[in-house]
């Protein structure tokens, strides 16, 4: 399996509740190696600009505002398989219908504040990545 890279945010409501340790925990458990963090509170217009591609879905406000209302922590994960192996970790963006066991399923309260996001492909992966870090802020153990 290929060694990629992948972005993970740990979310405002996440780092509210102070389980910041417990979800870098499950990453470093299943293969997964942080090689870069920022911790960041977005404006408004900045997380906007991050979800760019969900502009226009009636969601997206309410994204926007979640996403900018708290303290967040941007990663770049790094492993075999990363991207789809976060997501699996992360478990369904609804965390109703999350695998038990997954960091919503434990730590989300709703569709709106579910704890983490992280990358749906490698190409999204890259453009994520460099909306938060430069390659100099990158640590990689490969
Ligand atoms: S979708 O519906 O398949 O496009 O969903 P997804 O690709 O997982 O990305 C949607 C992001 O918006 C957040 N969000 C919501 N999605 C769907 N419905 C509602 N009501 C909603 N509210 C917020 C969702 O958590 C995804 O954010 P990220 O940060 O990418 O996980």
């Amino acid at each position: 399996m290929p060694v990629q890279r992948t972005l993970s945010i740990i979310k405002p409501d996440a780092v509210g509740k102070n389980v910041i340790g417990d979800i870098i925990r499950r990453f470093e458990e299943n293969g997964l190696s942080v090689i870069g963090t920022r911790m960041t509170h977005l404006s408004a217009a900045e997380a906007g600009r991050f979800y760019a591609v969900h502009e226009g879905r009636p969601f997206y406000n309410d994204l926007c505002a979640f996403m900018s209302s708290g303290p967040i922590l941007a990663m770049v994960l790094e492993g075999q398989n990363a991207v789809v192996l976060n997501r699996q970790l992360m478990g369904a963006t609804n965390p109703k219908e999350a695998e038990p066991g997954t960091i919503r399923a434990d730590h989300a309260d709703s569709i709106d504040a579910n704890a983490v996001h992280g990358s749906d492909s490698e190409e999204n992966a890259a453009i994520e990545i460099a909306f938060f870090f430069s390659d100099l802020d990158l640590q990689s153990r490969g």
